[in-house]
């Protein structure tokens, strides 16, 4: 419910319950940030309600008698009041509501239909995507790159400046095992002449290394004395590290690209890892590690409810959390940020405990900024995504079926000349599915993705929204044919006062106050929320009320411009959570 007035009406009913205070002769009164608003069950029980039952007691009075008393105080000159039982409901004026929404469209600002500004001067990183250069993408990485490049997008919004960074992990065991696998049997064959996409491509020698150490379980010592080879700098070793890693990342970045994913900044763990591991041996003079028995530098974390945590080996190498240390002050050197937000799996929930709480100890007061927006597993109906066996749900595959689907669609309808580009319409849809169907669940959960269930369209999906967007541009494409733009009649406001139009007008007023929540919550899943319910509110009105055949010409311009202000929003929120917009569908 728009703040705004909301604000505005709790002033009024303090204003009234004091006076009645004062009358009644009670000393004590009620500030406006006491007074509750709730909001009526039912449209035609009004806007706002306001519970009187607080007031019983010091008034001894019921609350229905309360509920009068403050009806004849309460100044409503914009609006109507009703008493309600123990409720005093109010009745927005919704032509002058209308009008300033509409004076907003006409004039093209965007007024409180807008942006909020509540994150304006702030500094703020988010870390998403943050893959390893042994294989490719996968539906989890689909899942966390949303969810970074929307929250992004919703701090943005509200006036952030925000960093998108992504961190490669390009070195440790795991990356010398499709390495491994490469130099016994690649026998020179690349990305190129193999006609596989190069991520794929080094995937693969990923699996096999995975399918040789089943059969020889002795090629997981060399895939470690590769890296000791690697951490030494050995040429032949850093130069195959060096092409492979190419061949993974350049692949990524073209799936980034075509799910409209970006950053401003890429860190590689092989630049930061040894900074990590100089910050703990610092750590160590301070005592604030120790050495255990055989070695290794630990940290004792059980004061904070958490383990013993190795962090170094000891051998001296690093392990994960020593190139987080590291990581995390180079950023801040680099950037320094108000919050920094890592977008990673729910299974490493312990590991950013361990880390937030090292870094802290090591006195960097800026620890506490940091932030785990940790989400939940998905997986697809017909079972669990496993990489190692090599039945991991690629991230391509997966946007190749969908779109494949989508076009059938558009095939099956006959619009193919409709749309222009089939393909491009396609794979629009697709990540129009994909992207509202991956965050229309708030992240923490664990999840399905139905593939086909997120292109239907009825229903709560993207192609449903993407198709109201669709609908709304054909009619005023319609419009403007059938009107000369200077003909169009001045707008009157006051002819949108039906239950369906007011419907759709407040829950454009409440958008502002959304993208605010969302960035406050740190959760897109709001925003993808909202859009439902906007849609929900466009399509009663839709169908309620005709808009080009409407009975008068004013009352067809009054609700197209209405139709404007849905679409103005409806753009801007479809671009906050990755959605892209389609003006033919
Ligand atoms: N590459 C890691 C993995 O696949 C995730 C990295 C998360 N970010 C971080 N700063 N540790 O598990």
């Amino acid at each position: 419910m728009f703040v705004h007035y909301k604000e505005i009406w709790k002033q009024k009913l303090a204003d009234a319950l004091n006076a009645l205070l004062d009358e009644n002769g009670v000393t004590k009164t009620v500030a406006t940030s006491d007074i509750v608003a709730e909001i009526p069950p039912q449209s035609d029980m009004g806007d706002l309600g306001f519970p009187m039952f607080a007031y019983a007691k010091i008034l001894h009075k019921g609350p229905s008698q309360i509920a009068q008393a403050v009806l004849a105080k309460l100044d409503t000159d914009t609006g109507a009041a009703k008493g309600m039982g123990p409720y005093v409901n109010i009745f927005l004026n919704r032509a002058e509501i209308a009008g300033e929404l509409l004076k907003e469209v006409v004039l093209g600002k965007q007024g409180r239909l807008g942006r909020p500004d509540t994150l304006k001067g702030k500094r703020i990183m988010v870390e998403f995507s943050s893959p390893n250069t042994n294989k490719p993408l996968h539906l989890g990485h689909l899942r966390n790159d949303i969810l970074g490049e929307s929250i992004s997008r919703i701090l943005a919004a509200c006036g952030a400046e925000v960093r998108k960074v992504c961190i490669i992990n390009d070195r440790g065991v795991h990356i010398c095992k499709s390495m491994l696998a490469y130099h016994l049997y690649g026998e020179g064959k690349t990305p190129e002449n193999e006609g596989i996409k190069s991520d794929h491509f080094v995937g693969q020698w990923y699996v096999h290394f995975n399918r040789m150490s089943k059969e020889d379980p002795v090629v997981e010592e060399k895939a470690q004395e590769m890296l000791r080879k690697w951490e030494r700098g050995d040429e032949n070793v850093t130069a195959l590290w060096k092409k492979m890693n190419e061949w993974a990342i350049n692949g990524m970045k073209e799936t980034y690209k075509r799910t409209g994913v970006s950053f401003d900044a890429y860190y590689f763990e092989s630049e930061t890892y040894l900074l990590g591991r100089a910050e703990i041996l610092k750590g160590l003079e301070k005592g604030i590690f120790y050495r255990s028995d055989d070695g290794a530098v630990m940290i004792d974390l059980s004061a904070e409810g958490l383990d013993k945590k190795v962090l170094l080996r000891k051998d001296g190498t690093s392990i994960y959390i020593t190139q987080d240390i590291g990581t995390a002050i180079f950023r801040y050197e680099d950037w320094a940020f108000d919050r920094l937000i890592y977008v990673v799996g729910s299974e490493q929930r312990y590991h950013f405990k361990a880390l937030f709480s090292i870094l802290d100890k090591l006195g960097y007061e800026w620890a506490k900024n940091l932030y785990h927006l940790s989400y939940g597993m998905v997986n697809l109906p017909e079972g669990k995504m496993k990489s190692r066996e090599g039945t991991v749900v690629d991230a391509d595959d997966l946007l190749d079926s969908l779109k494949e689907m989508a076009l059938q669609e558009i095939k099956s309808k006959e619009r193919e000349d409709a749309v222009g580009n089939p393909e491009e319409i396609a794979e629009k849809v697709a990540l129009g599915a994909l992207h509202y169907y991956l965050l229309q669940v708030s992240a923490a959960k664990d999840m399905l993705f139905n593939p086909k269930e997120s292109l239907s369209f009825n229903g709560n999906t993207g192609p449903y929204l993407q198709y109201m967007g669709a609908r709304i541009s054909s009619m005023l494409r319609k419009a403007s044919l059938s009107q000369a733009s200077d003909a169009i009649p001045a707008v009157q406001p006051e002819l949108l006062s039906g239950d369906a139009e007011w419907d759709v007008i407040k829950t454009l007023f409440d958008y502002n106050n959304t993208v605010a929540e969302a960035a406050d919550k740190m959760d897109s899943s709001i925003v993808a929320g909202y859009l439902y319910s906007l849609s929900k509110a466009f399509s009663r009105f839709y169908h309620d009320c005709p808009i080009l055949n409407a009975e008068h010409p004013d009352l067809a311009a009054a609700r197209l411009a209405l139709s404007k202000a849905v679409l103005f929003v409806l753009k801007d929120a479809l671009q906050l959570i990755g959605i892209p917009f389609l003006d033919v569908m």
